[in-house]
């Protein structure tokens, strides 16, 4: 059967150019078909042979080439696909394409597109934090072109930071998403691309926070912030208008998100609540339960004995927004527990006045503070449901199907229709 969908893919020269070969492989058995180009440097990191016997299509490579050109022009290879990608995008080519140089294959064919672009960033953390990169990422941005990633984590070279290539999974997501078509998630729908939640407003609380004891010390948890960004990226995917109240993470602003940044959780809470109204809030901040009474102006002087913390209770962002006069028709939180993860979420969720609260075992070990996986369960009005051991995009996909098929589009709640139900609200 012929695929129905094509994806024109630019292998740059990076280490995780290996990655492709993966991406590739998943592209071919979703039946999305799949040609690629490759840089020169890209051709040092794996062979076109494994490329073109992966993607069973030919490889090209050469602007000058007599037989690439007269085979396949570069305008028709820029225009023949429904979405170009370019994994891995090297500080290199992200520089280029800001540029809009045109000085080899790729490049010219990533000026003469007229097709949508994702590129998926991978490169050393000081390249990816210097701000030349970040000029041209923004220009990107400005340009219209998507991000996948980069990660936060262990880098190719030993180091830790963000630069890391997202994998094969997240990026074949983020093509089908932007290639369109209902995608069948469980028992939902995950209706494409900026339609299924377009209306609708969405704040999204991410990350740690930073409880001050002094200038230079604070009080914080082990939140990387990737869940949190996961579902405010999917949500704006499928189109809402969505508000990004977030900590301090290393990650960097999902396409399309309005990111506020904050530090406490009396920031967090002021953020949010500005953000209101709203027809949907997650709250996925793990966010400090107390805060140092005692902050001191000055640094703590190092004396005989320790100095003595006074700790008071932080203000309860969930709870506030659940109980706040503008109320969003759907608030979600999540729970982090150790211990009778479904039990105690189950009693939070009503505690704290939620429709619907997600749980996950954060006990040492399952990796779920700061990795990329997460098993979580639902919990509704109704009961829980546990989901499978999953990506974290692929959590806030199923919880983005999951809140489409509850609240509806926008123009099936207007009157007429009846009102929108929610589990447990
Ligand atoms: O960021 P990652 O590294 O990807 O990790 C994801 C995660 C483990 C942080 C995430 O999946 C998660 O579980 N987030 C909730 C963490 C948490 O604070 O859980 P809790 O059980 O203490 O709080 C329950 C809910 O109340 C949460 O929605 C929390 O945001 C909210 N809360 C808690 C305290 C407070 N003062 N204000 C709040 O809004």
């Amino acid at each position: 059967m012929a695929a129905s969908k094509r994806v024109l893919l630019i292998i740059s020269g990076g280490i995780a150019a290996y990655k492709c070969l993966e991406l590739i492989r998943r592209l071919t058995d979703a039946d999305i078909a799949v040609r690629c180009i490759m840089t020169k440097a890209a051709e040092r990191f794996v062979t076109p042979l494994s490329v073109g016997a992966l993607s069973r299509d030919t490889v090209y490579s050469d602007l000058f080439s007599l037989k690439d050109e007269s085979e396949m022009g570069h305008i028709r290879l820029s225009r023949e696909a429904d979405l170009v990608v370019v994994a891995p995008a090297t500080a290199d080519i992200i520089a280029k394409m800001a540029a809009g140089l045109a000085d080899d294959l790729a490049t010219t064919t990533l000026v003469a597109t007229d097709k949508p672009v994702l590129i998926a960033p991978a490169m050393n953390v000081a390249m990816w934090k210097h701000p030349a990169t970040q000029r041209n990422i923004a220009q990107l941005r400005e340009d219209g072109i998507a991000l996948i990633g980069p990660e936060t984590g262990e880098l190719a070279d030993g180091e830790y930071g963000t630069g890391r290539m997202s994998e094969p999974d997240a990026i074949l997501q983020a093509i089908e998403s932007r290639l369109g078509g209902p995608k069948v998630i469980g028992r939902d729908r995950f209706v494409g691309p900026g339609t299924a939640l377009k209306g609708r407003r969405a704040i999204v609380t991410a990350g740690p926070t930073h409880e001050a004891i002094d200038p230079v010390r604070f009080i914080a948890n082990r939140s990387s912030g990737k869940q949190g960004y996961a579902i405010a990226a999917a949500l704006a995917l499928a189109g809402a208008e969505t508000i990004l109240v977030t900590g301090p993470t290393d990650l960097a602003a999902p396409d399309g998100v309005t990111v506020v940044p904050v530090e406490s959780a009396r920031d967090m809470l002021a953020a949010s609540t500005d953000s209101l109204p709203a027809d949907i809030a997650i709250c996925v901040a793990a966010v400090a339960d107390w805060r140092v009474e005692n902050e001191t102006g000055a640094k703590l002087k190092k004396g005989a004995t320790p100095p003595e913390l006074k700790l008071i209770p932080n203000p309860d962002i969930l709870a506030i927004l659940a109980a706040s006069r503008t109320r969003p028709a759907l608030v979600i939180g999540f729970a982090a527990e150790t211990e009778r993860v479904v039990e105690n979420a189950a009693e939070k969720r009503v505690r704290k006045g939620c429709d619907w609260m997600v749980a996950n075992d954060v006990s040492p070990g399952t990796g779920t503070f700061g990795g990329d996986r997460n098993q979580v369960h639902l919990i509704t009005a109704d009961g829980a449901e546990s989901w499978p051991s999953m990506s974290k995009t692929e959590v806030a996909e199923w919880l983005v199907a999951r809140i489409v098929r509850t609240l509806g589009r926008k123009e099936d709640s207007t009157p007429g229709h009846g009102p929108t139900q929610i589990a447990g609200s």
